[in-house]
C-alpha cells in the first residue's frame, strides 16, 4: 500500500467511524481531530465564493471567456452562495469540509474551509439528484476529501430516498474530475453544451450512478451522512 493510499485510507476510517456506529450522538456529520464536514452557513459564503471562483479560473480556462474569469467570476459566484446560503430550498443541500479541531462556524469566521459540494434532491426525474459542485482546494487535493463530499452528498440523497440516483455535468475538458468520477465508477450517458456565465458555450458530459450505496460504499462513506435531517 502507497504511503498516500494508507494516510486515505485512515482519513477515510476516522471519518467514517462515527457515524456508522448507530446510536451515536455526536452533532456534527463527521469530527476527527484535524477535520469535519458539515452544513454549510450563511458565513461561509465569501469562503465558498472565492474557492469556487479560484477553482473556475484554475480548471474551467478555455470553457468560460476570459473576461469573466478575469473580471466578475468572484461577485457572480459570490450572488450564488449567498442566495443559496441565505434562503436555502428544501431540496439543497450544502456540505463544507472544514480543516480545524472541533471548530464551528461561529468560533472560526470564516476561515478553514478547504472544499465544498452542493446537491439537489430528485432534481430530475430520471437521472435523479444533481451534484451541483464539487471543489477542494489545490493544497488540499489528493487526500480523500473529494471523495468524502462525493459520499456524503450521496449518503443525504440515499437517506431522503434510496431508489433515487444521483449525476452531475463535468467540462469534457476537466480530465482531472473525469477521472476522479471515473474511480469511482460513474457512468458516461451523453453530452451537451452549457451556456455558462459570461458568455460562449462549453462541451460536457453526464456522469450518472444508479446505485448510491455501491457510491457510498466506493468511496468509504458509508452512513457519513445519515444522521443530518433530510
Ligand atoms: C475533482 C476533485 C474534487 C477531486 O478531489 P480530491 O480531494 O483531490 O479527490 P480524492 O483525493 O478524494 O481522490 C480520490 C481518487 O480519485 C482519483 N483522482 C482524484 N484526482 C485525480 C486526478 N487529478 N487525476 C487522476 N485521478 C484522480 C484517484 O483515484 C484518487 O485516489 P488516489 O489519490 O488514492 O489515487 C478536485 O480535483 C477538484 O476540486 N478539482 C477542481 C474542481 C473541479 O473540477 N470540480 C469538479 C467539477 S465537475
Amino acid at each position: 500500500m502507497t504511503v498516500r493510499r494508507a494516510r486515505r485510507k485512515r482519513l477515510h476510517q476516522d471519518l467514517v467511524r462515527p457515524y456508522t456506529c448507530r446510536g451515536a450522538t455526536r452533532p456534527a456529520m463527521f469530527n476527527t481531530s484535524s477535520l469535519q464536514i458539515e452544513q454549510a452557513q450563511p458565513l461561509d459564503a465569501g469562503t465558498i465564493a472565492s474557492i469556487h471562483a479560484q477553482s473556475w479560473r484554475s480548471n474551467y480556462r478555455g470553457a468560460l471567456s476570459d473576461s469573466f474569469l478575469d473580471g466578475d467570476v468572484v461577485r457572480n459566484r459570490l450572488d450564488l452562495w449567498q442566495k443559496r446560503l441565505n434562503a436555502p430550498t428544501d431540496d439543497q443541500v450544502v456540505l463544507v469540509a472544514r480543516q480545524t479541531p472541533g471548530a464551528q462556524p461561529a468560533d472560526t469566521g470564516l476561515a478553514n474551509v478547504i472544499g465544498f459540494a452542493c446537491g439537489y434532491f430528485r432534481d430530475n426525474q430520471q437521472w435523479g439528484t444533481l451534484l451541483d459542485n464539487l471543489h477542494v482546494l489545490p493544497s488540499a487535493q489528493r487526500q480523500g476529501i473529494g471523495a468524502a463530499l462525493l459520499g456524503a452528498v450521496a449518503g443525504w440523497s440515499r437517506s431522503r430516498d434510496p431508489r433515487v440516483g444521483l449525476y452531475l455535468w463535468v467540462l469534457d475538458q476537466n480530465q482531472k474530475a473525469r477521472q476522479f468520477y471515473e474511480r469511482f465508477h460513474a457512468q458516461d450517458v451523453g453530452g451537451d453544451v452549457w451556456d455558462p456565465p459570461g458568455g460562449g458555450s462549453a462541451p460536457r458530459r453526464r456522469y450518472v450512478w444508479r446505485d448510491l450505496e455501491r457510491l457510498c460504499t466506493a468511496t468509504q462513506s458509508d452512513g457519513l451522512f445519515t444522521r443530518v435531517r433530510g
